[in-house]
C-alpha cells in the first residue's frame, strides 16, 4: 500500500512502518546531545532503554544528584514509545471492576491515584521544561454495542467511580459508532511522544546525564555491590541497574508472567471535517480505538485495535481489517499513515515495576504495561527512582514482580518450543539444494525444511536472499515471519530480529544465526 506523507525522518522504530510521531517529529535535524561517557567511573545508576520509561527515570534520578547512564541498543524512541498510539488515561485496560476483585478496592483507589499522578507528572514536565509535546487534555467515551456490554460498563462505571476516578454516564457516543450505553471519562489526555521524551532528554543532559545509543548491552555481572554491562563496544559500570525494556535479558519470570502482542494503528486523513474532538473506546476483544491528533494544522484520525500475540497472527490482514473497521463510520479520504508495535500483557493485569526477583538487590525492572505504556511508563520512573533513591513509595507493593497472584490467563501463555536442539551441521548450503528459494518473493520470508532442519529464509527487493536459524537465541522457540514489519519475530516472549537477524526487540541479546547459501552456476 502506498503511504502519503510518511516523510523521511531520522527517527527509527523497530518496525519497517513509520509512526505519525516519527513523520511529524521535526526537530530540524538537530541531533540530541548525548553528555560523554567517563571509562572507567562507577556511575550511581545505569538505565537500559531510552524510552519513556527510561528517560524518565534518568531525569529523576539525575535531578537528585545522581550520575546516571542511558544504554540505548538503538536510539530515543525506537521501541514501543515511537509506536504508540500516546493516550493518557486514568482508567486503564485492567478495568477497575477486575482490579476490585484480584487485588482489593484499596488497590484499585491507589491505582487511581497512581494514574493521576502519572497524569501530573507528565503535565508538570512539559510546563516546566517548556517542551513543546502537543500535550491537550481530553475527554474518553468508553461505549457498549449490546446488551452484555452494557452490563460490563455498568460495572466499570461504579468500580471507576468508587475508586475515585471522574466518570459518567452519556447520552450520546464521541465517534459515529452505534451503541448501547456510554459513560465518559473526564481528565485524560493526549500528547506527542517523541517530542515528550526529547524534551526530558534534553533536560537529562543538561543536567550532566550520558545517554549511550546504539549500545545494545549483551550482559552483566554483579560483583562487590557494582554492576558491570557490557556491549561489543564499552563497559559500564554502576551502582544500580533498570531494564527498561520491556522484558529483562536472560530467561527469568518475566519471559512467562507476561505475553508479547502486537498493536495496529493507522493515521487517516477524512473527506470532511469528522474528527472526534475526544478519546473513544469500543469494549470488543480485541478493542478498538480513536482519537484525532493535529500536525502542521493537518488533522489526522487515529484509529487502533485488531491486537494479536506476536508471532501469532496475520499483520497484513490486521492492517486491512481495521481499515475495513473504520470505513464503516467514516469517509476516509486516505490512509497517510499505518504502523504497529508491541507490548506486554501481565499474567494478572497489572504491571511488574520494581526489583528483579532472584537478581542481585538493586536489578530493577518495569514491564507489562499493557496498552497504557505512557502512563505506566511514567509511573515505573517515579517508583523505580524511589527504590534507586531509597525513598518510601506507596506504589511498590502493588507493582510488586515478586507478588504472586493467581494466574488465570496463564494457559493462554505460549510454551516455550522444545526445539532446541538445532544444529545445522554445515554452515553453508548450496541455493540449488533448496528448492522454495526459486519461488520466495521479494520481501518475503518463510520458514523452510531443509535435510530435516528448518531454515528461515527471505528475499530483498534486489532478489538477495538471507538464510538465518530460525531458533531464537532467547529460549529456543522457532521464529516466524512478519511481512508487514519485515522482522522475524518470536511467538514465545516476543523477541523480534531484522531480515539479517539483528536483535530489534529483547529479550534476546544475540543475534540469529546467519547460514551462508553458496550459488553454482546452475541455481
Ligand atoms: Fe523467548 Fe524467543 S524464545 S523471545
Amino acid at each position: 500500500m502506498m503511504m502519503e506523507n510518511n516523510k523521511d525522518s531520522s527517527f527509527l522504530r523497530d518496525s519497517v512502518s513509520k509512526s505519525v510521531w516519527q513523520g511529524t517529529a521535526n526537530f530540524n535535524g538537530v541531533k540530541q546531545a548525548t553528555g560523554v561517557l567517563e571509562s572507567g567511573k562507577i556511575y550511581d545508576c545505569l538505565i537500559v532503554g531510552a524510552g519513556i520509561t527510561g528517560i524518565t527515570t534518568a531525569l529523576l534520578l539525575q535531578r537528585s544528584g545522581l550520575s546516571c547512564v542511558i544504554a540505548e541498543a538503538q536510539e530515543p524512541g525506537f521501541g514501543t514509545t515511537g509506536g504508540t498510539s500516546s493516550h493518557l488515561n486514568t482508567f486503564f485496560d485492567a478495568t477497575y471492576p477486575e482490579v476490585e476483585s484480584d487485588f482489593g478496592e484499596e488497590s484499585a483507589k491507589l491505582l487511581a491515584r497512581g494514574g493521576k499522578e502519572a497524569f501530573s507528572m507528565i503535565e508538570g514536565f512539559v510546563r516546566t521544561l517548556k517542551i513543546d509535546a502537543e500535550l491537550e487534555g481530553k475527554s474518553a467515551w468508553l461505549y457498549a454495542e449490546n446488551e452484555k456490554e452494557s452490563k460490563q460498563l455498568q460495572k466499570i462505571l461504579e468500580a471507576s467511580q468508587r475508586a475515585g476516578v471522574s466518570v459518567e454516564p452519556d447520552g450520546e457516543n464521541l465517534v459515529p459508532v452505534p451503541f448501547d450505553s456510554v459513560i465518559c471519562f473526564k481528565g485524560q489526555g493526549q500528547f506527542h511522544p517523541l517530542k515528550y521524551i526529547h524534551g526530558l532528554l534534553e533536560e537529562f543532559i543538561k543536567l550532566g546525564g550520558v545517554l549511550v545509543n546504539h549500545t545494545l548491552i549483551r550482559e552483566s555481572s554483579f560483583e562487590d555491590g557494582i554492576y558491570t554491562a557490557n556491549s561489543d563496544s564499552v563497559s559500564i559500570r554502576a551502582k544500580k541497574l533498570f531494564y527498561a525494556t520491556h522484558i529483562p535479558p536472560g530467561v527469568n519470570l518475566m519471559s512467562l508472567r507476561n505475553a508479547p502482542y502486537r498493536s495496529y494503528v493507522l493515521g487517516l486523513k477524512l473527506k470532511d471535517e469528522n474528527y472526534p474532538d475526544g478519546l473513544a473506546y469500543d469494549m470488543q476483544e480485541p478493542y478498538h480505538y480513536f482519537r484525532t491528533h493535529t500536525i502542521d494544522g493537518q488533522p489526522y484520525l487515529i484509529v487502533g485495535g485488531e491486537d494479536h500475540k506476536t508471532g501469532h497472527g496475520d499483520p497484513e490482514l490486521a492492517f486491512r481489517e481495521l481499515e475495513e473497521y473504520v470505513r464503516q463510520y467514516y469517509e476516509v479520504e486516505s490512509v497517510s499513515y499505518r504502523w504497529s508495535a508491541q507490548y506486554y500483557i501481565p499474567v494478572d493485569g497489572l504491571p511488574y515495576i520494581g526489583q528483579l526477583p532472584g537478581a542481585a538487590e538493586g536489578t530493577y525492572i518495569a514491564t507489562g504495561f499493557n496498552g497504557n505504556g505512557m502512563m505506566f511508563g511514567t509511573l515505573s520512573a517515579k517508583i523505580i527512582a524511589d527504590l534507586v533513591l531509597g525513598n518510601e513509595n506507596e506504589y511498590t507493593s502493588l507493582f510488586s514482580p515478586s507478588r504472586m497472584k493467581p494466574v488465570a490467563g496463564f494457559t493462554e501463555f505460549v510454551k516455550e518450543n522444545a526445539d532446541v536442539a538445532w544444529h545445522f551441521i554445515a554452515d553453508r548450503f548450496s541455493a540449488g539444494q533448496l528448492p522454495a528459494l526459486s519461488d520466495l518473493q521479494s520481501g518475503e520470508g518463510r520458514i523452510v525444511d531443509f535435510e530435516g532442519k528448518k531454515i528461515a529464509i527471505y528475499k530483498d527487493e534486489s532478489g538477495k536472499v538471507t538464510a538465518l536459524n530460525p531458533i531464537c537465541t532467547h529460549a529456543g522457540c522457532t521464529v516466524q515471519f512478519n511481512t508487514a514489519e519485515q522482522s522475524w519475530d518470536c511467538p514465545c516472549h516476543g523477541g523480534r530480529f531484522d531480515v539479517l537477524g539483528k536483535v530489534l526487540n529483547g529479550p534476546p541479546t544475540k543475534d540469529l544465526e546467519m547460514v551462508l547459501i553458496s550459488y553454482d552456476r546452475k541455481s
